[in-house]
């Protein structure tokens, strides 16, 4: 597809740059000096009476229509030959898939590899398939002069191919939420021999705990040098005491593997202090292997354990059966309200929902029953009516309808049953 020589996307863009800055400059200077002169020239005080009083000249109309039109087809071309060059991909480039999720990137390559930073060999052209998993992100590397948009449900790409090695930021260039300014990464340029062996190397434990993290999206809330995002940093935090908050009261924990394992599948059980109540369970939603490979990571732990765990009991989603002895002494459908409201707690609900109309990350519980809500539905803004059907499908399928002017960000609850979510509504029904 591409026989010419390859012209880099930095080459591509500097050029159609440099002609239309040129063109620029040279225009604004010349109209610059003619202005000046015209002013100086034809003063009032110089030139009291008009010297004629031709009304127009053909020859000067045609050439300052034709000149300038000459000049922008000129910037055209060049923009044109730009752009071809950034959409052409070369026939040898490297496939790796980005993945932007509010607020990380993953680079998976052929071979199934994952990384959190692009890694790719100094002089191959690498060709990018961009995958928003959420909302709007954007690709963008300005040492390669590339920027497009990852576009939930669009295929979309890139290419560059690094002439030098080194480390070059790559930033999501599409406001995408409260952690938007921390999605940021680096491509890793490195010499061939070296990438081909960085690929087909199986990352070490410590490594591959950091992929999980990635994998999990774990990492675009929770930082793993010490500072502070959303929830707490990882770092350092095998061993470390905590306060917790658990059902209103306050108590002071060791991280050890229990905790970790509890505060990833049932996270609103136990909240740290000074942070939100904000991580949606993961019960359910997390492999077995992921899930002890995570908190093999986060304890430090060096050697691969034996299978020692016995297999997990947690039912994937706190249901009704499980979420009943909460609603201790009513065991009468006329609690429906309470079963739900319990619910909303243990499944975390209430870390991005009110009560009390205030705003969190998601829109408030109070007064939404029988409201009427704009939501976008397939790119179109449509109004529905928030009846039980809506919650539904705003519980299993929450990405199909999002309300307006809040983010794509609830996960999917597909294990809350018809009657979990009966319940729920009717605790809704008493916010009213
Ligand atoms: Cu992703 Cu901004």
């Amino acid at each position: 597809m591409n026989p010419q020589p390859l012209i880099t996307t930095t080459e591509a863009v500097d050029k159609a740059f440099y002609v239309i800055f040129g063109i620029s400059g040279i225009a604004l200077l010349g109209i610059t000096v003619a202005m000046v002169y015209f002013i100086w020239r034809y003063n009032r005080k110089r030139q009291p009476q008009p010297i004629s009083q031709k009304d127009h000249n053909v020859w000067l109309e045609i050439s300052w229509t034709i000149i300038p039109s000459i000049l922008v087809m000129v910037m055209f071309w060049y923009g044109w030959e730009g752009y071809l060059s950034l959409r052409r991909i070369p026939d040898d480039a490297i496939p790796v898939k980005a993945s932007a999720r509010m607020w990380s990137w993953l680079f998976t390559y052929e071979n199934g590899r994952t990384s959190d930073k692009l890694y790719v060999p100094v002089g191959k052209p690498v060709k990018v398939h961009l995958i928003a998993e959420d909302v709007l992100h954007s690709f963008y590397v300005p040492a390669f002069r590339i920027k497009r948009d990852c576009v939930p449900g669009m295929d979309n790409y890139a290419w560059f191919v690094a002439e030098q090695p080194g480390s070059y930021d790559l930033f999501c260039a599409e406001y995408c939420g409260v952690g938007h300014a921390k999605m940021i990464t680096t491509v890793e340029a490195i010499p061939s021999p070296e990438f081909a062996a960085w690929l087909t190397v199986k990352p070490a434990v410590a490594e591959a705990g950091k992929e999980l993290l990635q994998k999990h999206g774990c990492l675009g809330c929770h930082s793993l040098d010490g500072s502070r995002l959303v929830g707490p940093s990882f770092k350092g935090i095998g061993g470390h005491q905590v306060v917790v908050t658990s059902s209103g009261e306050t108590r002071t924990l060791t991280v050890d593997h229990d905790y970790l394992e509890k505060s990833i599948l049932d996270p609103g059980a136990d909240i740290v202090e000074g942070y939100p109540p904000a991580m949606p369970p993961y019960a359910g939603r997390i492999p077995e292997e992921d899930l002890k490979g995570i908190i093999d990571y986060l304890m430090g732990l060096k050697e691969g354990g034996q299978e020692s765990a016995a297999p997990q009991e947690h039912a994937p989603f706190e249901t009704a059966e499980s979420a009943k002895p909460a609603a201790e002494g009513h065991s009468e459908p006329a609690d429906l309200a309470s079963l739900g409201e319990s619910l909303a707690n243990k499944n975390g609900c209430l870390g991005c929902h009110s009560t009390d109309g205030s705003r969190r990350v998601g829109p408030s519980f109070k007064g939404l029953m029988g409201s009427e809500r704009t939501v976008v539905k397939d790119g179109k803004e449509i109004k529905v009516m928030a009846d039980a059907d809506y919650l539904r499908r705003a519980i299993h399928d929450p990405a199909s309808e999002v309300v307006q002017g809040y983010p794509a960000a609830m996960p999917p609850f597909p294990g809350l049953s018809d009657q979990d979510i009966e319940s729920l509504h009717a605790w809704l029904e008493t916010l009213k």
